[in-house]
């Protein structure tokens, strides 16, 4: 990472698709020269009436004064609305207002405006390049970053979707100021996953400044923000298409295919992302526990750092049969066990495959099925 005056940057080495995360309180100062040395003549901004309304002609100034032409394509805010819908919305425009190959979109909001708008510029005309402009944490530190884009499907949570690489990422963490509280300690339960995964001092940090966190000190997040993001960035750039089984990008599914199912079942839009992955982390290393791989002490420590962030730790009340035909439909799955990503101590990960009768079983009861199999 290196830093300029005031932002930070980070590098994902993609060869001839490599790019540049931009982090700080005045990163979107470099978004003019940015759009100045793009190809075409025009850029679409995507986003929601929420953001349009807060920062719209903020930002369709900044494009203007590159040069090009703006156009902005609003979508109705929420996980329910990460569907073929919203998509078809984006191509509509697109295509009326005769957007051509050498256009961009500028991705400007969470992590559904992010993945809804990267699958566009993914597959309209076969592909055009974008740019995310993330505007919650959890944007900035995971969905935005790594070129994962798509849409739900009524059976399942990113079942359509594809590998696009944005050519930029402007992190500013001005966005973060409007941002509600809810959805901010949302986003913390990614940057946790970091430290969890790779970086156990990383984490031993987050429980020394949860306080500075919380109250959103800037110094603070900016760190959190740009640690996340090198971590993501070495991960995405030694696994790109997640083609490793136990180690690599998988690995930043840690608590993904728990916390998918829980919002599934509980309905998409009724817990932020991060509260679902949150609980679903809990259960990661209940499951670690039964599993003999790690000490009650571990799954505490992580319960400790969610409850001091305000997020969920323990299951609501949710037929395990429910969870587990959700878990059943994970992409990582592989001929009808689910895979689940396990946490062998603070700083250290890996896969194990499981039956649907087995993670049925533990989820009636996680925390007695760790003791019952014998694990501190
Ligand atoms: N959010 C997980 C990944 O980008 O691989």
């Amino acid at each position: 990472m290196t830093t300029s005056q005031s932002c930070a940057r980070v590098a994902v080495g993609l060869g001839g698709r490599a790019y540049q995360i931009l982090i700080g309180n005045h990163a979107l100062d470099q978004l003019p020269a940015a759009c100045a040395a793009l190809p075409g003549r025009r850029i679409a901004i995507v986003t929601n009436a929420t953001l349009d309304r807060l920062h719209g002609s903020t930002l369709r100034r900044c494009i203007e004064s590159s040069g090009k032409g703006v156009a902005t394509i609003v979508l109705e805010d929420g996980e329910q609305h990460k569907n073929a819908a919203s998509l078809a919305l984006i191509y509509d425009a697109l295509l009326r207002d005769r957007f051509d190959r050498q256009s961009t979109i500028v991705a400007f909001g969470g992590g559904v405006v992010g993945d809804i708008a990267g699958y566009a510029a993914a597959t309209f005309l076969r592909g055009i390049r974008y740019i995310q402009v993330p505007t919650t944490l959890l944007a900035m530190v995971d969905s935005s970053v790594g070129g994962k884009t798509g849409i739900n499907h009524p059976l399942g949570k990113n079942m359509i979707g594809a590998f696009h690489q944005p050519t930029l990422v402007i992190a500013d963490t001005r966005f973060l100021e409007t941002l509600p509280d809810r959805e901010f300690r949302s986003g913390l339960a990614e940057v946790a996953k970091y430290g969890l995964i790779v970086d156990p001092a990383f984490f031993a940090w987050l429980e020394a400044n949860c306080g500075a966190l919380l109250s959103r000190d800037a110094p603070a997040v900016t760190r959190a923000i740009s640690r996340s993001c090198e971590i993501k960035a070495a991960v995405v750039a030694d696994d790109e298409f997640e083609t490793r089984a136990e180690s690599g990008r998988v690995l930043l599914n840690l608590g993904h295919t728990f916390g998918h199912a829980i919002e599934k079942v509980l309905g998409y839009g009724n817990w932020l992302h991060g509260e679902a992955v949150a609980c679903g982390t809990v259960l990661a290393a209940d499951y670690s526990r039964r599993l003999g791989l790690v000490c009650i002490d571990v799954k505490q420590r992580i319960a400790a750092l969610f409850d001091a962030f305000g997020l969920p730790t323990e299951l609501p009340a949710l037929a395990p049969t429910d969870l587990v035909s959700a878990m059943m439909q994970d992409k990582k799955n592989a001929d009808d066990l689910i895979r689940l990503v396990v946490l062998k101590g603070i700083g250290s990960a890996t896969t194990t495959f499981a039956s649907g009768t087995d993670v049925e079983q533990f989820l009636r009861n996680p925390h007695a099925a760790a003791y019952a199999a014998g694990n501190p």
